[in-house]
């Protein structure tokens, strides 16, 4: 099994991607939200790369059981009925729900997963699922750094800290039969000199630094909470929802 890790999404396109195992990692935001989301009961969530691509989807689907969410600039769009925050992705609002989502990266990111063998969506709150899944697979995967918001493509130092969190746990008990890229030597090297005080990392980060600035400082709690939320959410199509086995409840 190889582990190679694209460390700005602004390496890959859709074909690259075509029949590879992958996961997407956004911890900061997108990746934590999406979890939050599902497992509160969210039917699925639809990435799309533009507002106006959400808003024409959302458009063509049943009124009362689609929400709009995402962000631009860190914040709420103009007519959206959600942010990027995943507190704000609570049981009440978003149960049995389709919501059509954008973000300046991840959902980007995500949706160039279409013709993916698998693709994993990953953030610190449900490494252990996603470590699960890589090992199941049992082939090789690539792991995408979605990235930082302020600069679109960019590199995102909360990403790569969490693909290397998630080649070290694969790793755990035998490196036999795991060969890593370079990048995921690098990943793997980061998340070592951060691992002891991952919260500390997400506060320091450029991206957090810039979400806390837009007052966002509890959203930064939630994502630095290392599997709270055991799930596992995976593309299929244009779609994400959980895998069968995911629990539903936080
Ligand atoms: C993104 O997808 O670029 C992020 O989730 C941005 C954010 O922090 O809201």
């Amino acid at each position: 099994m190889r582990i190679d890790v694209f460390l700005t999404p602004g390496q890959i396109d859709e074909l690259q991607l075509r029949d590879k195992n992958v996961v997407v990692i956004d911890v900061l935001r997108a990746g934590t939200t999406i979890a939050r989301a599902l497992s509160n009961g969210a039917k699925e969530i639809i990435p799309v790369e533009s507002v106006e691509a959400a808003v024409k989807l959302s458009a063509g689907l049943f009124g009362e059981v689609v929400l709009l969410g995402g962000e631009r600039g860190g914040k709420i769009i103009e007519g959206f009925h959600l942010g990027n925050s995943p507190g704000e992705y609570v049981e009440d609002v978003v149960k049995g729900k389709s919501i059509v989502f954008t973000t300046t990266n991840g959902a980007v990111t995500m949706s160039k997963g279409r013709y993916a063998k698998q693709m994993a969506i990953a953030s610190f709150v449900n490494i252990a699922r996603v470590v699960d899944f890589t090992k199941d697979l049992k082939e090789d995967i690539i792991i995408v750094c979605a990235g930082d918001r302020s600069v679109v493509g960019g590199f995102s130092l909360e990403d790569t800290v969490c693909a290397g969190m998630i080649i070290d746990k694969v790793r755990q008990g035998s490196t036999r039969g795991t060969a890593l890229s370079d990048s995921a030597s690098a990943a793997l090297i980061l998340y070592r000199s951060f691992a002891r005080n991952i919260s500390k990392m997400l506060d320091e980060s450029e991206h957090g630094r810039q979400l806390i600035e837009l007052g966002f400082k509890d959203d930064l709690k939630m994502c630095a909470s290392v599997d709270s939320i055991p799930v596992l959410p995976l593309l299929s199509g244009n779609v994400i929802r959980l895998a069968q086995d995911s629990k539903t409840t936080e």
